[in-house]
C-alpha cells in the first residue's frame, strides 16, 4: 500500500468529484433557484402587460388627449407637393445663420445627407448611381425652394427621399437646411 496515497489522489478523488457532480446534475432547461426574489419579481406592473389596476387593462397608456411630449414639435402637414408648398408659404426656419448653427447643420448633412446629395449639394454623393440621383442643390429651381418646403421634404420624404423625422430632431431639420443654404451660396 505504499502507492495508496497518490491512487486516491490520481484516480478516486476525480471519480468522487465526477461522479458526484454527475448524480447531483440539474435539468440545465429548468431555471436556476434563486434567492432572495425581490429584485426580479418586482411588485411593479411591467410594461407591455396585462394590468387590472387600470380601465383599459394594459399597463401602457395612451398619452393623454391633447398633450404633447416634452420637446416634440407637432408637424400639421400631410404629405405630397401640394402640402409641401403650403409648409413653404407658412413656417419660416427659426434659427438663425449663427456660427454654431452652421457647424450643427454641417456634421448633420455630412452624416446624414451627403451620401447621396453630395459633399457639395451637387447630387453626386459617393451611393450615386446606386441609388437614383437627387437634384442638385445649386441649381434656380433648387435656390427658389423655400425652407419650409425643404423641411417638409426632410420631414416627410418625397419619393426616392427618404424621410428623416424619426432621425433627426426638428432642431437639426431647420440647421440642415442652413446648412444647405451656404452650400447654394458658395
Ligand atoms: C438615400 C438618398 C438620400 C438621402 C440620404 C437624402 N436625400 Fe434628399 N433627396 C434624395 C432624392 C432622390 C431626392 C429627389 C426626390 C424627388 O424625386 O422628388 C431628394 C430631394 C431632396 C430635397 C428637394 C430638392 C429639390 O430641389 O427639390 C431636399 C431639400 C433634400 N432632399 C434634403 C435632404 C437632406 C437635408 C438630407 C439629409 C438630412 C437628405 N436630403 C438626405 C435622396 C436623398
Amino acid at each position: 500500500m505504499k502507492h495508496a496515497r497518490e491512487w486516491f489522489v490520481i484516480v478516486l478523488l476525480p471519480l468522487v468529484v465526477i461522479g458526484g457532480m454527475y448524480l447531483l446534475r440539474r435539468d440545465p432547461e429548468l431555471r436556476n433557484r434563486q434567492w432572495p426574489t425581490q429584485m426580479d419579481a418586482s411588485p411593479a406592473y411591467l410594461p407591455q402587460t396585462a394590468n387590472p389596476v387600470l380601465p383599459s387593462g394594459a399597463t401602457n397608456q395612451m398619452p393623454v388627449a391633447g398633450t404633447i411630449p416634452r420637446g416634440f414639435q407637432p408637424f400639421h402637414y400631410g404629405s405630397g407637393e401640394e402640402e409641401s408648398l403650403r409648409a413653404g408659404r407658412e413656417l419660416t426656419n427659426p434659427f438663425p445663420a449663427t456660427p454654431e448653427n452652421l457647424k450643427r447643420g454641417e456634421f448633420i448633412y455630412s452624416n446624414y445627407c451627403a451620401v447621396c446629395h453630395g459633399a457639395t449639394g451637387a447630387g453626386d454623393g459617393p451611393i450615386i448611381p446606386k441609388y437614383p440621383n437627387p437634384p442638385s442643390y445649386l441649381t434656380d429651381k433648387s435656390r427658389a425652394l423655400a425652407d419650409g418646403t425643404m423641411y417638409h421634404v426632410i420631414t416627410m420624404g418625397r419619393k426616392d427621399m427618404p424621410q428623416h423625422a424619426a432621425q433627426l430632431s426638428a432642431e437639426d431639420r431647420w440647421k440642415v437646411i442652413l446648412h444647405i443654404r451656404k452650400l447654394q451660396g458658395e
